[in-house]
């Protein structure tokens, strides 16, 4: 209890100040991001997996470029996590405090 108001409301008005909404906002996109970058790194993984196989069985797939997809958005993924983790360190951090308490 701080100002004379409870915890919870002193954080949600936190929240509505400028530069966390914004903060929010990044957060908000770097995730959507994060999520298509796994999407197409993980079917084009599963691309390069059965590539061979499909081949084998007269199937020919695009494996030149899902190879190149593959590894331009699953470095890029890799990278943006990094990012992500980043953002939501605080987040994390009370998380595992809870956890360890
Ligand atoms: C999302 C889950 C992922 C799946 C299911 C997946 C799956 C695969 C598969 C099946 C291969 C082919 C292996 C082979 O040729 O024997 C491969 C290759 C590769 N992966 Fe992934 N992967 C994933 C994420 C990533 C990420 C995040 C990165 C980068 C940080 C990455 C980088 C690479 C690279 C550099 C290759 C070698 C490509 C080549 O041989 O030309 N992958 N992956």
């Amino acid at each position: 209890m701080e100002n004379g108001k409870p915890m919870k409301y002193q954080s949600m008005a936190k929240l509505s100040s400028r530069g966390e909404r914004m903060g929010a906002t990044l957060r908000m996109w770097v995730s959507i991001v994060l999520f298509v970058l796994w999407l197409i790194t993980g079917i084009s993984g599963v691309f390069l997996l059965i590539g061979p196989l499909a081949a084998k069985l007269g199937i020919p797939l695009p494996v030149s470029l899902m190879d190149t997809l593959h590894i331009y958005l699953g470095f890029a993924f890799f990278g943006l996590s990094v990012v992500h983790l980043a953002l939501n360190w605080p987040a994390m951090k009370s998380y595992f405090r809870r956890l360890t308490h």
